[in-house]
């Protein structure tokens, strides 16, 4: 019943989404997950506790330390737009090999990597090299917007894990808190994302964290929009030191609600990108003000946004495996 659910849906998916490379087989054979073709259920005769096991982590952590479901929300978006959602952002440094770790949006910065070793960890002793680190990343994604209060949604799995990874892409291709619009629109247009996905997607900041040295040129309160008490707030907070946190969405930090765009309404977004979209040309700025308005439609529209980016696959041919350890190839 499950899987007849699963591909209704998966049909419906594929209808609207002419472009998704997903396998269109739905009831068994066929469709063994190579180039980034995805599917429901590939996982339900190999390892069919997965799901159980993932989530049942991720609880534990978010648990122990509430941000941490922004911050494996986050490792997901940071390994889909380097080459597509395989894992490489996990590879370690080795004497010989450069990762992605130490790219400037990741140094010092990305964290939740010892919480996916634990859950890579126990799917190695229940089902050994058969679930790949890659939909690991996306697993928890969801798992952590449901832990923090957000919407479900079904995760497509069969991702390869990466053989490489690139630090000078990880560069380019995440956007920076100081891009203006038109830069953040062309960094997920590059990928096949669309303007409306990109303010869609914004919306995890309603989760989490950021450093001072992220949001240091709102501090001279330049560029409108900006709520005085806030600034102030912030000021005071960044002048002890530039590794300072603020919470992304002051008014409800943990929670996964469309607070994000309310707090930019009242110029209360905290980095220059977040609050730069409420002036934002075209859909960018009208759809700030729509889900400000309408929390449901945020849910809708960040679900299948989720869904496409999960969707980022690396380039044909680049190989892949399901990784042991997240941390290095095989
Ligand atoms: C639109 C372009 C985006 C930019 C410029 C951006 C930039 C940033 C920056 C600078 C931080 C703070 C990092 C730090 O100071 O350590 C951050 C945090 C975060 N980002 Fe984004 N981001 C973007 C899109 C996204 C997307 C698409 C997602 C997920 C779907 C996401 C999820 C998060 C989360 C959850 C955090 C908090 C992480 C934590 O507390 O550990 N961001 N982002
Ligand atoms: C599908 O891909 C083609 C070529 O890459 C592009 O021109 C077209 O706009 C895409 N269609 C959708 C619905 O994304
Ligand atoms: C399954 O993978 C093999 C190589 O790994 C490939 O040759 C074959 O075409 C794939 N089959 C399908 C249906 O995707
Ligand atoms: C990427 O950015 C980091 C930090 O800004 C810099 O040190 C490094 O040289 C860059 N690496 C590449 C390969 O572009
Ligand atoms: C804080 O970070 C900003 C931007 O990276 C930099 O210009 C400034 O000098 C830093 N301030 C301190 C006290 O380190």
């Amino acid at each position: 019943m499950v899987t007849v659910l699963a591909c209704a849906f998966l049909v419906l998916t594929l209808a609207s989404k002419p472009n998704a490379s997903i396998t269109k087989d739905c009831f068994g054979s066929g469709g063994n997950g190579t180039d980034g073709s995805l599917q429901f259920n590939v996982y339900q005769s190999s390892c069919p506790q997965a799901e159980e096991i993932i989530f049942s982590v991720v609880q534990q952590a978010v648990a122990n330390d509430l941000r941490m479901a922004a911050s494996l929300l986050r490792l997901h978006f940071h390994d889909c737009f380097v080459n597509g959602c395989d894992a490489s952002v996990l590879l370690d440094d080795t004497p010989t090999f450069v990762g992605e770790k130490t790219a400037g949006p990741n140094l010092n910065s990305l964290r939740g990597f010892d919480v996916i070793d634990g859950i890579k960890s126990e799917l190695e002793l229940a089902c050994p090299q058969t679930v790949s680190c890659a939909d690991v990343l996306a697993i928890v994604a969801r798992d952590s917007v449901v832990l923090s209060g957000g919407p479900t949604w079904e995760v497509e799995v069969g991702r390869k894990d990466s053989l490489t990874a690139s630090r000078s892409t990880a560069n380019a291709t995440i956007p920076a808190p100081t891009s203006d619009v038109a830069t953040l629109v062309q960094k997920f247009r590059n990928l096949g994302l669309s303007a409306g996905d990109m303010v869609a997607l914004s919306g995890a900041h309603t989760i989490g964290k950021a450093r001072c040295s992220s949001f240091s040129s709102r501090l001279g309160g330049g560029g409108g929009n900006v709520d005085r008490e806030f600034l102030q707030s912030l000021q005071q907070l960044c002048s002890v030191s530039n590794g300072t946190l603020a919470h992304l969405d002051l008014a409800t930090p943990a929670t996964f609600d469309n607070q994000y765009y309310i707090n930019l309404l009242s110029g209360e977004g905290l980095l220059p990108s977040d609050q730069v979209l409420l002036n934002g040309a075209g859909e960018v700025g009208s759809l700030v003000q729509a889900y400000a308005m309408d929390p449901l439609l945020f849910f809708e529209d960040f679900k299948a946004s989720m869904v496409r980016m999960g969707r980022l696959a690396p380039p044909a041919g680049s190989g892949g495996e399901v990784r042991t350890s997240c941390r290095a190839i095989n």
